[in-house]
C-alpha cells in the first residue's frame, strides 16, 4: 500500500539507542564482578578480530555520567542496556555483589534525573563462567531457576523505576552462534544440543516472565528476537517453499514459543524426523504458555533471501564476514530446506549485511499479523567503517541515510496499524563488535577507541549525533 498521508509518531514514542553491558562498560575484573564466558572466550587466539576483549570496551563503566549527559543533549527518550550478570552474582548465584548493584542504580538513577526512560535487557550474552563450568550454562535445565533468581533480584531492585524490561537478547543468534558455528561461547557445533538449549532458554525466559507479574506489575516486558524476514529468490514454487521453511524454521521457531508457548508444526515434524527435537518434559509447555510477553522486541538489521537447496549434494554451513572486507561472505544452507543466496535487488554493507529498510515494515506487519503484539525495535542500525577527521569530525552521511529510510518504513508501518512503542537504534556510542572488533562502528558518538595505535577512549558527537537529535525534536517530523 502506498499512503498518500501517513500516521504520525505517537505521543511519548521512546525514540532511543541502546548497548550491551560487555560491549560497552569494560571494567572486566572491577568492584567485585566475575568472569562471564565472554572474558574467557576472547582470550583463545583467534577467537575476536585481532584479539579483541572488552577488558576496557569504551569504559562505560567509569564514564556512564558522560555518556548519559550526551544522551541528555540529543534529547534521547529511551535507553536499552544490559545487566552483567556476573556483577550482580559473580558467581551466577549465591550472595549479591552489593557494588554490581549500585553500579546500575546509579545508571537508572543518572537516566532517571535526565528524563530517559531505562530499557533493561535481562541477558545479553554473557553468561557467569562459574554456570558454564558448574552444569554448562544453557545445556541445563539448571539454568531456569538460576536464571529466573538473577532476574527476579534485578526486578526487586530495580522494577520501582524501570518499567521497560528486554527478557533474552536474540535467542536465535547466541544459541547458533554458541552451539552450532562456534563461533561465540562455548564455541560447539551439535545441532542437536542447540535445540535442547534452547528449549532451556525458552522455558527461563517463560520463567522470568511469570515472575515480571508478581515483582513488575505495572512493568513491559518481552524477548529481543534477531528477525531476518526471508524472501524467495524467484517466484518459482520451489523457491518459495525454501522461504517459507526458513521463515518457519529460523524465526516461526523461536517467535510462536515467545506469543504463544507452542512450536510450529512442520519444523517441529523436520526436527523429530532427523533426530534433533528437544525433549520436553511435563509441565513444560505450561510455564512456556504462562510465560507470554507484553511485547515482541525486534532486532532488525536486514532481509535473508532463499532459495531451493537439493537435498543430495546441498549446500551446507557457510562463512561469516567478520573483517569488513565485501564479497566474503558465503552462502549457508540445510540441504533439502533451504539456502541463502544474494538479492540482485539489495545494496549490502562492507560486511555483507542487506540494506533493506523495506524489509522492517514486512517484518512488522508480519509479527502484528502473526501475533497481534505491540513491538519495541529494540535494535537497527548500521555498522560501518567511520572516519575521525581533523577537528573531530565525523561525517556519517551513509548511516544517516540509512536510519531515515528505516524511519519511513516505521511510520508506514505504523499507518499500515502496527502498534509501535519506540525505536532503539544500535548503538548510542561506538561500541565493541563481539567477533569484528572496534573497526565495525554503529554510535551516534565515535570513542576513540581501536584494536591498535592511540587510543583515549574520548567521546566525538558524529554528524548522526545532530541529526538524529532533529528527529527526535520533531517526534519524527524532520527526516
Ligand atoms: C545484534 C546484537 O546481533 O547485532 C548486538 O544484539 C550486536 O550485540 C549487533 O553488536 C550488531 O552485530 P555486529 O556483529 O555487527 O556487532
Amino acid at each position: 500500500m502506498i499512503h498518500k498521508n501517513l500516521n504520525p509518531f505517537p505521543n511519548h514514542f521512546l525514540w532511543g539507542a541502546a548497548s550491551a553491558a560487555y560491549q560497552v562498560e569494560g571494567a572486566w575484573d572491577v568492584d567485585g564482578k566475575g568472569v562471564s564466558n565472554w572474558d574467557r572466550f576472547v582470550r583463545i587466539p583467534g577467537k575476536t578480530f585481532k584479539g579483541t576483549t572488552g577488558d576496557v570496551a569504551v569504559d562505560h563503566y567509569h564514564r556512564y555520567k558522560e555518556d548519559v549527559q550526551l544522551m541528555a543533549e540529543m534529547g534521547m527518550k529511551a535507553y536499552r542496556f544490559s545487566v552483567a550478570w556476573t556483577r550482580i552474582f559473580p558467581n551466577g548465584k549465591g550472595e549479591v555483589n552489593e557494588k554490581g548493584v549500585e553500579f546500575y542504580n546509579n545508571l537508572i538513577n543518572e537516566l532517571i534525573a535526565n528524563k530517559i526512560k531505562p530499557v533493561l535487557t535481562l541477558y545479553h550474552w554473557d553468561l557467569p563462567q562459574a554456570l558454564q563450568d558448574e552444569y554448562g550454562g544453557w545445556e541445563s535445565r539448571q539454568i531456569v531457576e538460576d536464571f529466573t533468581n538473577y532476574s527476579v533480584e534485578l526486578f526487586k531492585r530495580f522494577g520501582d523505576r524501570v518499567k521497560y524490561w528486554v527478557s533474552l537478547n536474540e535467542q536465535n543468534i547466541f544459541t547458533m552462534f554458541g552451539y552450532r558455528m562456534a563461533a561465540h561461547p562455548p564455541g560447539v557445533k551439535d545441532d542437536k544440543l542447540f535445540y535442547q538449549v534452547n528449549h532451556h532458554a525458552n522455558l527461563a525466559n517463560a520463567s522470568a516472565i511469570k515472575a515480571f507479574r508478581k515483582y513488575v506489575p505495572d512493568g513491559k516486558i518481552g524477548p529481543s528476537f534477531a528477525y531476518s524476514p526471508a524472501y524467495a529468490l524467484t517466484s518459482k514454487p520451489e523457491d518459495i517453499l525454501a522461504a517459507e521453511n526458513a521463515e518457519e524454521i529460523n524465526n516461526h521457531w523461536w517467535m510462536d514459543i515467545y506469543a504463544w508457548g507452542k512450536y510450529p508444526q512442520a519444523a517441529w515434524r523436520f526436527l523429530e524426523k532427523n533426530g534433533l527435537a528437544p525433549s520436553i518434559e511435563d509441565g513444560d509447555f505450561e510455564l512456556l504458555q504462562a510465560g507470554t510477553p507484553d511485547f515482541m522486541g525486534l532486532n532488525y538489521y536486514q532481509t535473508t533471501t532463499y532459495e531451493m537447496n537439493p537435498l543430495e549434494g546441498g549446500v551446507g554451513a557457510g562463512e561469516m564476514n567478520t573483517t569488513g572486507k565485501k564479497g566474503t561472505s558465503k552462502d549457508t544452507g540445510i540441504p533439502g530446506v533451504f539456502k541463502t543466496a544474494p538479492n540482485p535487488n539489495l545494496q549490502r554493507t562492507d560486511w555483507d549485511w542487506n540494506i533493506d529498510p523495506q524489509g522492517l515494515r514486512i517484518a512488522l506487519r508480519r509479527i502484528t499479523d502473526r501475533y497481534s503484539l505491540p513491538i519495541l525495535i529494540s535494535e537497527n542500525g548500521l555498522g560501518a567503517f567511520d572516519k575521525l577527521e581533523d577537528c573531530d569530525v565525523v561525517n556519517d552521511d551513509y548511516r544517516i541515510d540509512f536510519i531515515r529510510h528505516h524511519i519511513k518504513a516505521m511510520q508506514e508501518a505504523i499507518s499500515d496499524g502496527v502498534d509501535l512503542l519506540g525505536y532503539c537504534v544500535w548503538s548510542f556510542t561506538d561500541l565493541l563488535s563481539w567477533l569484528n572488533g572496534f573497526q565495525k562502528r554503529y554510535g551516534f558518538v565515535y570513542v576513540n577507541q581501536h584494536e591498535e595505535g592511540e587510543h583515549d577512549l574520548r567521546r566525538v558527537k558524529k554528524k548522526s549525533f545532530y541529526w538524529y537529535k532533529e528527529v527526535i525534536e520533531s517526534n519524527g517530523e524532520k527526516l
